[in-house]
């Protein structure tokens, strides 16, 4: 079955032209409505003070002439929103997704159940490739948005939602959370990047290493202690390690993010420094404690993380 939506294979551009239709023909309708009120405005007005102007009654004609041009309009919009609905939510019976991400107050999680890989917030995909996401949230609602590469869809705890990715040149590409979800809702930004198939391939390898374990140097060697000694594998898995914890994000490779805190900030020992000292001040609302650490303590963790490539 197809209408004049088929022609267009990629999801998004289905969508905005959906969307691009649906406007122009809110628009005329608008523009309609208003000019016709000012028009009888005018008509109408009484041309004498105190004097009732002409009195009219409603057109039985007109009305059902513009009842059925409304139903017309409304069936056609609803036919074409389903078919399109239709088109882009082929889910699987049994679907095995690419990508399982999951929301978090205020970060997200990103597992890839096919190559074992556990990352956060910095998201990376291959291009040319339809990528099945499962979303669901860990807390509250959240809403899965990055308008160049599909459709937008809420994470709701307790339940998985499936969705189509697909990002044809590789880049990167920006969305952001779109459900109100607290305090930090609007610094909940999503960076998903796009390789090369055989790019994205020498990413997942290099991210299935585990972190480097030789000695690198002392700084790095007590941050490393400290990290558990605080209780950061508490909550922080790195990958390599045996703490497995995901309430906060797994820290594996965090030294090869470009950005930290959902994409709020530079990854760099200056922005990191400020973030362990008070993560409060940097981002309010947080779920990540102030530890009360001396100066030396928060240089080695900072040179420890810094240091995981
Ligand atoms: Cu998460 Cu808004």
């Amino acid at each position: 079955m197809g209408n004049i939506l088929s022609v267009y294979t990629n999801d998004v551009d289905r969508i905005n032209e959906l969307f691009r239709y649906f406007l122009v023909v809110a628009a005329i309708i608008f523009l309609l409505v208003v000019g016709y009120t000012f028009y009888y405005v005018f008509k109408y007005q009484s041309k004498k003070q105190l004097e009732l102007p002409n009195q009219e009654e409603g057109s039985d004609r007109i009305e059902i002439i513009l009842a059925t041009i409304a139903t017309v309009i409304t069936a056609v919009f609803v036919y074409l929103t389903i078919t399109s609905i239709n088109t882009i939510q082929k889910i699987p019976e049994h679907p095995k997704p690419f990508l399982e991400i999951t929301g978090h107050q205020w970060w997200w999680e990103a597992k890839y159940p096919q190559s074992g890989v556990i990352t956060a917030n910095q998201i990376y995909i291959p291009t040319g490739k339809k990528i099945l996401l499962k979303l669901t949230s860990a807390d509250v609602v959240h809403d899965w948005w990055v308008y160049k590469l599909g459709r937008k869809i809420d994470m709701i705890p307790g339940r998985y939602n499936y969705m189509y990715m697909y990002a044809d040149k590789p880049g990167e590409y920006l969305g952001a959370c779109s459900e109100f979800c607290g305090v930090e809702h609007a610094r909940m930004r999503i960076r998903v990047i796009a390789l090369k198939p055989k790019d994205f391939k020498v990413w997942q390898k290099h991210q299935l290493q585990p972190v480097v374990s030789k000695p690198k140097d002392a700084l790095f060697e007590k941050g490393k202690e400290l990290f558990e000694e605080k209780t950061c594998t508490n909550c922080h898995a790195i990958n390599g390690t045996p703490h497995k914890e995901d309430i906060g994000p797994n820290l594996t490779h965090f030294g090869s993010r470009k950005r930290f805190l959902s994409d709020m900030l530079v990854n760099n020992k200056t922005n990191l420094t400020a973030w362990i000292t008070n993560p409060q001040n940097v981002k309010s609302g947080a779920k990540m404690p102030n530890f009360i650490l001396s100066k030396s303590e928060i240089k080695a963790l900072v040179t420890y993380l810094h240091n995981l490539k």
